[in-house]
């Protein structure tokens, strides 16, 4: 099987490498459950967007929800990146890793006050708007605070993205963004207002995308809207068509970054908009493969109807499983010469949901450490403390060497901030 993830993730005999470093050995250095990640990994799949829109004016935002540790986060600024962000915690993050707030977009629908009078100073580049009240709210806070808010809407464009329905963000009964029926009169209030200043157009249809076809679909629908806007007068400087492009989990073979942008381009050139800046919101494809989860099998449980394999990783470390039904490739860090067996790979925490991986061919023993793969993405980004369980270490790995870029979270720090009542 080739492993998602290769080249940087391989083998050499029996034994699995990430870039130049033996996951086995690196998971009896520093514990498990382990993230580990491979900057060189990250740094090709941000190239390989940034060559195919050589040439064109074009910023590339990463989603930053999909992973925001900050080595990650200065990886990418490194690499030219700005980012797509969704909270302040997030432009705080990107500020500490030493991003630059002027390539950053701030999407969301749910935009406090305060959320936008700090992205106000901190200087973003623009606020992707999801609907008329946000209009009139981000008009007012920076009104008050004397400047005029840069500020693009987010388009909602009616098109399937044929994914997850959890994932899939583009449809007419989404949250998200403003209807496409709806978006002109929006615009002639956004142009209106002297808070605002309009600087683009968005949309965001879902993501695991692994198709061209919705892309293209939501770009012909936003494109319309861009002339139909236009032609009142009011200059959309860019468009960004989101995130969304899937990654190979299993057997799915999603377009590269390079025939994706490939096809927008020769489709915004056939439109007449070959000068328009692109922005574009890849977080999965950017890390989803650069990055695996390393656990330890604490118990075998053979049983009549089914075999379980007790892990220490669980729901709370990688949620996807649980929460998606989500399909994660799992393998020995070192493979044993035994015939394999059928297990439910399962964590330790108190929900039957509580799985990793189902019916899977594994030969296994108590202790061995076994590698959750495409983990890079939307796996520490969405770990909690459920079960008081502290959550795990990031690694970092350049070459053949090994970076703690997040220390494993302690106990006492889960209840830190708690306090008991008086007597
Ligand atoms: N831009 C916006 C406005 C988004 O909402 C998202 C993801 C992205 C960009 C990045 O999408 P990507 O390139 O990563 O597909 N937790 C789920 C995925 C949720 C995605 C939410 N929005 C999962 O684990 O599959």
């Amino acid at each position: 099987m080739t492993l998602p993830g290769a080249p940087w993730l391989h083998r050499r005999g029996r034994s699995l490498w990430l870039d130049g470093v033996e996951l086995d050995a690196l998971a009896r250095t520093h514990g498990t459950p382990l993230y580990v990640y491979a900057k060189r990994a990250i740094v090709a799949a941000a190239e390989a967007y940034r060559r195919a829109l050589a040439g064109r004016a074009h910023l590339l935002c990463y989603a930053m929800k999909a992973n925001s540790n900050l080595a990650v986060l200065h990886t990418l600024a490194r690499a030219g990146c700005g980012f797509d962000i969704v909270s302040v915690g997030e432009l705080e993050r990107v500020l500490a890793a030493g991003g630059d707030a002027g390539q950053v977009v701030f999407s969301g629908v749910g935009k406090t006050r305060a959320e936008m009078a700090r992205a106000l100073e901190a200087g973003v580049r623009c606020f992707n708007v999801e609907s008329r009240p946000e209009l009139e709210r981000l008009d007012e806070v920076a009104r008050a605070h004397g400047v005029r808010a840069p500020v693009s809407l987010r388009v909602n464009p009616d098109v399937d993205a044929k994914t997850h329905p959890y994932i899939s963000t583009g449809l007419r009964d989404n949250k998200f963004g403003i209807a496409h029926d709806e978006a002109l009169a929006a615009y002639r209030d956004a142009a209106a207002r002297a808070g605002l200043q309009v600087v683009g157009i968005d949309c965001h249809i879902g993501s695991q995308i692994t198709e061209v076809a919705p892309y293209l679909d939501a770009l012909d629908r936003v494109l319309d809207l861009v002339e139909a806007v236009e032609a009142e007068g009011i200059a959309l400087h860019h468009l960004d068509l989101g995130g969304g492009l899937g990654i190979t989990y299993t057997d799915e073979s999603p377009p590269t970054p390079d025939a994706l942008v490939r096809a927008l381009l020769a489709r915004l050139d056939a439109r007449g908009h070959a000068q328009r800046e692109l922005l574009l919101e890849p977080g999965r494809s950017l890390v989803g493969n650069a990055g695996v989860l390393l656990t330890e099998v604490q118990y075998l449980k053979p049983g009549a109807h089914k075999n379980f394999c007790i892990v220490d990783a669980a729901m709370n470390d990688l949620v996807r499983p649980a929460m998606y039904e989500a399909w994660m490739a799992i393998v020995p860090c070192v493979e044993r010469d035994a015939a394999p067996r059928t297990w439910d790979v399962v964590g330790p925490v108190c929900e039957s949901g509580d799985w990793l991986g189902r019916d899977r061919a594994l030969a296994v023993e108590a202790g061995d450490v076994l590698a959750v793969l495409s983990a890079g993405a939307y796996g520490m980004a969405m770990a909690s403390n459920y079960n008081s369980r502290p959550r795990a270490a990031e690694v970092m790995i350049d070459g053949d060497r090994a970076f703690v870029v997040r220390e494993r979270e302690t106990v006492r720090a889960l209840f830190a901030g708690e306090h008991l009542l008086p007597d």
